[in-house]
């Protein structure tokens, strides 16, 4: 069932490895990411073998086991950064840590070599090391140098081994994807055979082999992921064998739940079991505050509830697997991959959920694949554009959008000075707000406070400015501009949590945003737009509603969207005369160093 062409990557702990990958399949040839330990025979099936990057060093003690066979298979290597340094090191060439360390770009000069076949002399790569190759081993020339770094490019044509120090699968390299696809084509010869709809059919035969005789439980929320999911599991599978379970946590769009089962079963999937859980969630979160705690007891909530319900269906777990929806930056970001760090808990991945799937009880169709493969693949099922061109929507929902409070203002006198001079420099008025949000700078988690500036909305000024804040404080993670009212003279944090009450605000004012979206034909250039409540009170009138629209590929970073003004006048004056609602602002931080939720 397998494609017959396929590239190996060897997973050494880099950030990329999973980009590499996909940069693989961009070019139309399968690839599989794989342990350094992998068997020679399942090696030797490979056309070519990839050795990802890594944090260690291939001197110390932690450095990373592998099979040392990989190198007398006479597939073609090709070694980056770490890869290319265990090359130099494993054929007794010599490794050490280099005087200078690069970080960032530097300036390649190629010397030679196949691998760049097709690209200039010169040109920009980026680089991230501090160990280097210091002596070559024995057959082996430097293809390419940087002033920095002598053996940027190192290789073996006799041997079809390769090394590169810079990482050719980031965008910020130029001619990147050339030089993998001289490496993957030209050098190791694999057929450009690939594409979405063997993915398709390699993952039909995958769930069924998977699941055996099971049957599958999904959990749905709704969203494209787990509509993706449902759809892909309904055609290897068939509906007999799938229960579909979405559970209303209070915390959905307004109406959503309503109007995702109406679509799936338009869709033929069949019926889709809705369970009105909200009582539950609301009475679970009284008084919580803290946005990692909302998120693992909304995590283990759905758990308990999906239980409940399998044991009402007489449910025995050597008869059932549990399915999600969870795609690839979900296990990134909650740090699942060996040495990426944690920077929040998706639903998916709350504790409990991974111990159970560290039973083997979850089969998650989609963990390898990215947004936009997912959406590539719900059309090729069918689906209609619309569902699956839909915003994401997070799992714990609008739970994550209404920001929670003691009541206990903790801001910084000193600070609130700084952010003010700050601005004032740029010609804004700024304050500082008493609340935080979860954000994401040098691959950590921050959370930190946001910041609220007043002035001219000029898009390029907001930019720097923005931009000058968060540098410079790193107390500041965030910062929005202010819509309306002109001016904030008194704002005062207050003690609220999750209620009734203040979901039905954030779901009129998220409704209102989605609908002026929709009608003003700009949905599908906003890649999200979660709409926020804040706990503060402005000019004694209501709380603060933030409008987060973004641009983005892949989730994993995102640029502010720059609304046209006219659209969110509309915006502003309908969220306005909601009840309660005493100011409108516009989060202009890109990610990172924000994150796109607030939470
Ligand atoms: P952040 O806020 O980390 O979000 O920039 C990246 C993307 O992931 C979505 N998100 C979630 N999706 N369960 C999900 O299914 C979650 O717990 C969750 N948290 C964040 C977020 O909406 C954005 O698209």
């Amino acid at each position: 069932m397998e494609p017959q062409d396929k590239i190996v990557i060897l997973d050494f702990g880099s950030q990329y490895t999973h980009l590499l990958a996909r940069r693989v399949r961009q070019l139309n040839v399968f690839s599989e990411i794989l342990s350094p330990t992998a068997p020679s025979e399942e090696l030797k099936a490979a056309k070519g073998i990839i050795l990802s990057g890594g944090p260690e060093s291939v001197y110390s003690d932690t450095a990373v086991a592998y099979n040392p066979e990989l190198f007398s298979l006479g597939v073609p290597i090709l070694g980056l950064c770490y890869g290319q340094q265990l090359i130099a090191h494993h054929l007794k060439g010599k490794v050490e840590p280099g005087k200078v360390k690069e970080y960032g770009t530097a300036t390649l000069s190629i010397l030679k070599g196949g691998l760049f076949k097709g690209v200039p002399k010169n040109f920009t790569v980026w680089m991230s090391h501090g160990d280097k190759v210091k002596k070559l081993p024995k057959g082996f020339a430097a293809f390419a140098s940087t002033p920095d770094c002598e053996f940027a490019a190192i290789g073996d044509d006799e041997k079809g081994i390769y090394g590169l120090q810079f990482h050719p699968e980031v965008t910020h390299t130029q001619f990147g994807m050339k030089i993998l696809e001289n490496f993957v084509v030209k050098i190791c010869g694999a057929m450009r055979e690939w594409n979405m709809e063997q993915y398709l059919n390699q993952k039909i035969h995958e769930i069924r082999e998977e699941a055996g005789d099971k049957n599958v439980f999904l959990l749905l929320s709704g969203g494209v992921d787990s509509t993706v999911c449902l759809a892909l599991l309904d055609r290897a599978l068939g509906s007999d064998r799938i229960h579909a379970l979405h559970v209303d946590t209070g915390f959905m769009r307004k109406s959503e739940s309503k109007i995702v089962k109406e679509e799936l079963e338009k869709l033929g999937i069949r019926e889709v079991n809705v369970i009105d859980a909200s009582e539950k969630f609301f009475g679970a979160l009284e008084g919580v505050f803290d946005p990692e705690e909302k998120r693992n007891i909304i995590g283990r909530l759905f758990v308990d509830i999906a239980l409940e319900e399998l044991n009402n269906m007489d449910f025995e777990i050597d008869t059932w697997l549990i399915g999600q929806g969870t795609i690839y930056p979900d296990t990134i970001e909650t740090g699942g991959t060996a040495h990426a760090k944690k920077i929040k808990t998706h639903h998916n991945r709350a504790p409990i959920i991974m111990e159970m799937i560290e039973k083997g009880w979850v089969i998650e169709p989609l963990n390898q694949l990215y947004k936009d493969e997912v959406r590539e693949l719900g059309r090729l099922l069918g689906l209609p554009q619309g569902l699956v061109d839909r915003h994401p929507f997070p799992g714990p929902g609008l739970a994550i959008r209404i920001l929670c409070s003691e009541g206990v203002d903790e801001t910084d006198e000193k600070l609130k000075k700084k952010v003010k001079g700050i601005a004032l420099e740029e010609g804004y008025r700024a304050k500082l707000l008493p609340v935080k949000a979860v954000g994401v700078q040098g691959d950590n988690r921050t959370y930190s406070n946001a910041v609220l500036v007043e002035g001219e909305l000029n898009y390029e000024r907001l930019e720097a400015i923005s931009t000058r804040i968060t540098n410079s404080f790193s107390e500041v993670n965030r910062v929005v501009f202010l819509l309306e009212p002109q001016k904030v003279k008194k704002l005062e944090l207050k003690k609220a949590y999750l209620t009734r009450e203040r979901t039905a605000k954030l779901q009129e004012a998220d409704a209102i945003a989605m609908r002026v979206l929709e009608q003003k034909g700009i949905g599908a250039n906003v890649w999200q737009f979660p709409v926020v409540l804040m706990p503060v009170d402005f000019n004694g009138v209501g709380e603060g509603i933030v409008l987060r629209p973004v641009y983005s590929k892949e989730a994993m970073t995102a640029k502010f969207a720059k609304l046209g003004p006219s659209i969110l006048e509309d915006m502003v004056a309908q969220i306005m005369k909601i009840d309660g609602i005493g100011a409108v602002m516009l989060d202009i931080t890109h990610k990172p160093p924000a994150t796109i939720e607030w939470e």
